[in-house]
């Protein structure tokens, strides 16, 4: 019998109801080692958590007090989804009650929250912490990460991963918390998209040495949804430019973090340039990547490959079909499920406590180097 772990969700918004969905159609995934049941839910605003317990027969306990869920013996692991500036206070306040730790991106608003987190997740060994970036579950991206760890692309001439967003480019979008520096951070949008742009590279060790940043803030203000305009102070677009040091010759890392990226809606990609062979993925077309080899002398053209439906998590769904953003989900999920139940996540391991660190080590010195316009050295969690 597949194994059954018991979750609770903190945080009942956009993204908990999200993985609510993915846990309730388990029955996609034809391997699963364990399957998650969501077994509590909880959000300070109480009507969002009707849902869940009309659509999800497991849930038998629903509080406004995440420390009441946190108190309930039969809760396993928690996934938890608030805003950022309470990560800091209930990723420790989760593992301090023995839970296992799914916790969105960024784990933290600023690089004190973040260590404040690290700390308490070195103090529970014992405990599985990773968190959430589904983008690079996309079969696409699959690809482009495999060619690289194969070795076809050689010496690096540039890597570029994007997360481009549009809507914020209509003045009258009423403000929320993600445009709030005192509950999303003074990193603006670096802070929500950051992860899903420095995973794959991190995975695949290219950690910038040192960063430029261009932020960009075109929105000033926005209406409040009481009849007034409110100052909107965060960052909307941000372009970081790294340099990685490499044998083969240093490259740049271009990531760029954009809110206001005309007609773009969650489009995240990834591109690789290098000497021997280049490889590109984004969300706009799911189904395809794109690669080129090049031999001295030979010809340069780029091959368009349909990849269908072919996530590492092998599934009900033909592979004739489409892959979008609810399966990037539940593959991560599955990821995580499968760790919990003592596999390797098929090699592809959701992001880990050390990348989340290492990003916000990048993200910090980016918001220093483009407020100062200067090039800022990255310090890295136990470097000097
Ligand atoms: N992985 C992704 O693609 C992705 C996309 C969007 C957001 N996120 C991340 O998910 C997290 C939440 O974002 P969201 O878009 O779901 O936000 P949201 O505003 O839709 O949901 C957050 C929920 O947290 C609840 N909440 C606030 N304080 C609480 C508390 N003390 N206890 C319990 N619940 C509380 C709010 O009432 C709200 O329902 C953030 O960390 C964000 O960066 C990830």
């Amino acid at each position: 019998m597949t194994r059954v772990i018991r979750f609770g969700i903190i945080g009942c918004g956009l993204m908990g109801r999200e993985l609510a969905s993915a846990a309730a159609r388990w029955l996609h995934l034809t391997d699963a080692k364990a399957r998650p049941e969501i077994v509590a839910v909880c959000d300070t605003n109480e009507s969002l958590m009707d849902w869940f317990s009309t659509h999800l027969p497991s849930v038998r306990q629903k509080t406004t007090d995440y420390r009441e869920l946190l108190a309930n013996p039969d809760v396993d692991a928690v996934y938890c989804a608030v805003p950022h500036v309470l990560h800091a206070e209930l990723y420790p306040a989760i593992l301090a009650a023995g839970k296992h730790l799914f916790g969105e991106k960024p784990f933290g608003m600023d690089a004190a929250q973040s260590a404040t987190i690290a700390g308490a997740i070195k103090a529970r060994p014992d405990l599985l912490v990773r968190c959430s970036s589904e983008m690079p579950f996309y079969p696409g991206a699959q690809k482009v990460v495999d060619f690289i760890r194969k070795g076809h692309v050689g010496p690096v001439l540039e890597v570029e991963a994007a997360f481009l967003h549009s809507s914020d480019i209509n003045p009258d979008k009423p403000i929320n918390w993600k445009r709030m520096v005192g509950v999303n951070g003074d990193y603006g949008c670096m802070g929500d998209l950051g992860m899903h742009v420095l995973h794959v590279p991190l995975r695949l060790g290219w950690r910038p040495e040192s960063v430029t940043a261009s932020l960009v803030k075109r929105v000033t203000t926005r209406p409040d949804g009481k009849g007034n305009r409110v100052p909107c102070e965060t960052w909307d677009n941000a372009t970081i430019t790294g340099t990685v040091r490499d044998p083969a010759g240093d490259f740049p890392l271009v990531l760029k973090t954009w809110r206001i990226a005309p007609g773009e809606a969650n489009t995240w990609s990834i591109k690789v340039l290098g000497m021997n062979g280049s490889a590109f993925f984004t969300t706009k077309s799911p189904r395809q990547w794109q690669f080129m080899r090049y031999e001295p002398g030979g010809t340069q053209c780029w091959q368009t490959e349909d990849l269908g439906f072919a996530g590492l998590f092998p599934t009900i769904t033909g592979g004739i079909f489409e892959f979008g953003f609810t399966d990037a989900i539940q593959q991560m999920w599955a990821a995580f499920v499968d760790e919990l139940a003592g596999g390797d996540a098929k090699g592809f391991p959701c992001a880990t406590p050390s990348e989340a660190a290492d990003h916000h080590a990048v993200l910090t010195a980016a918001l220093q180097a483009g407020i100062t316009n200067s090039t800022v050295a990255v310090q890295y969690q136990g470097q000097a």
